[in-house]
């Protein structure tokens, strides 16, 4: 028997992503963003509500996406509770950022992978933001990378957000291959 739960967000796994911006006066800003996703091979798409972030993204066009792990995860999780309109988060948080090479945005220092990326669209709504970035570079920790140097999600073991049991998440384990698993049907043909 199957139930009708309406319109609700359903959709798991969301990201944790960090968006790190400065602003007029080059003071960095990080905020927690799960509507979010990798849009095309080389950008993101982020839907933001009205923030100390969106202030600085207009004025910069650019920012940072790092991606939230367990060992970030209480930053992480600050990041989305206050506004950088108010307080400085990141000296809060006791955080370390550096300017990232690409793009004019901070790199946060304790996460493990960030994205540099360039604002390519921001698209205001009633009440909302819709940003499209594209992503000029990727910056990793080595110890995330495995031997032939790609991202290894086993080890960086990003966050993802339930928005239902409003819980943070690890990705859990292989269970199959992409492109592969449906070959036995597609051959059977
Ligand atoms: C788990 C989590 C996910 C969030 N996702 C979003 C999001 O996708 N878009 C958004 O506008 N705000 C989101 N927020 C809320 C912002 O992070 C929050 O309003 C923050 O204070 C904005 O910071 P700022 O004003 O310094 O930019 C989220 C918060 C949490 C805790």
């Amino acid at each position: 028997m199957k139930k009708n739960l309406g319109a609700i967000t359903a959709i798991a796994p969301l990201p944790v992503f960090i968006i790190g911006t400065y602003d007029e006066n080059g003071t960095p800003n990080a905020m927690n963003a799960a509507w979010g996703t990798q849009c095309d091979f080389d950008k993101v798409f982020i839907l933001l509500g009205e923030h100390k972030t969106t202030d600085n993204l207009k004025i910069k066009r650019a920012f940072t996406l790092a991606f939230a792990t367990p060992e970030t995860l209480e930053i992480s999780d600050y990041f989305g509770l206050e506004s950088g309109r108010k307080t400085n988060k990141i000296e809060a948080a006791g955080a370390h950022t550096a300017k990232a090479k690409f793009v004019d945005a901070p790199v946060i220092e304790e996460y493990p992978l960030t994205l540099e990326c360039e604002v390519v669209e921001m698209q205001e709504g009633d009440d909302e933001f819709r940003v499209i970035g594209k992503i000029v570079n990727t910056i990793a920790d080595e110890r995330i990378l495995n031997a032939k140097g790609e991202i290894d999600h086993d080890k960086l073991r990003p966050l993802s957000y339930d928005s239902i049991a409003k819980k943070y998440r690890i990705l859990g384990e292989t269970v199959g291959s992409a492109f592969r698993a449906g070959l036995k049907i597609k051959n059977k043909k």
